[in-house]
């Protein structure tokens, strides 16, 4: 099969990240996280005080993503593997700020290029259809109500031990959601020859053979 690049945009936990390891998974291909490489640069902007000088973060970062056989994508700042930090409550609450930067945007986005450059990659994200990919060969727009995602979340949480309230879940992700789709630089959209995909109500077979019939049809 020709060597492709797959683009998955969405919102916070529309199952991005699940899907699209299993449509690499399905096609040997690699998935890459964005967002992992966003949240890493808030962790660091976090450990750091929140110092707002964002050229002087990023001039001092060094990122770069390795592939475990079993764990899957390791993110490693400054020569530290910090993927286990990566979805605490603070990262969380702080990325979609840190994301908004330009030179974090900058930074981030040349990455994900590279990485891409070789091409077998499925990558997730806000703005990858848009900016990181626009000459991706598939282009999906993945949406899914706030109440299935809140949902979705708390399970997930749930099954990390960890306790949440639903209308709290909900707002937060309609925040995160709002912060992303408006700020200035490349905001979270679908790009025009996206595909959007509804995962409301669906399983996670039923989407991964939906994307996986998108990339057959385009034989
Ligand atoms: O997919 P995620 O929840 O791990 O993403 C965390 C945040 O990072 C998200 O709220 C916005 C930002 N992000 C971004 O701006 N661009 C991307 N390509 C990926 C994530």
């Amino acid at each position: 099969m020709k060597l492709l690049n797959i683009a998955l945009d969405g919102p916070a936990a529309a199952g991005k990240s699940t899907i699209a390891k299993l449509v690499a998974g399905e096609l040997s291909m690699i998935y890459v996280d964005t967002g992992a490489m966003y949240r890493a640069i808030t962790y660091k902007y976090l450990q750091q005080n929140k110092i707002e000088d964002f050229n002087q973060l990023i001039d001092t970062t060094e990122l770069s993503l390795t592939y475990d056989e079993i764990k899957g994508q390791r993110v490693i700042l400054d020569n530290q593997d910090v993927t286990d930090y990566l979805r605490e409550n603070n990262v969380t609450s702080h990325v979609s700020y840190v994301a908004s930067k330009e030179p974090v945007r900058t930074f981030a986005v040349k990455k994900q290029q590279e990485l891409a450059a070789k091409k077998g990659i499925v990558m997730d994200g806000r703005d990858i259809g848009t900016v990181v990919l626009p000459n991706a060969d598939l282009k999906v727009y993945m949406i899914a109500s706030v109440e299935e995602r809140a949902l979705r979340r708390q399970k997930d949480n749930e099954q990390r031990g960890i306790e949440s309230n639903l209308e709290q879940l909900k707002k937060e992700i309609a925040d995160r959601d709002h912060y992303d789709m408006n700020r200035e630089i490349s905001p979270l959209m679908k790009a025009d020859d996206a595909i959007t995909v509804d995962t409301t109500g669906k399983s996670i077979e039923t989407v991964t053979a939906e994307i996986l019939s998108l990339v057959k049809s385009l034989d």
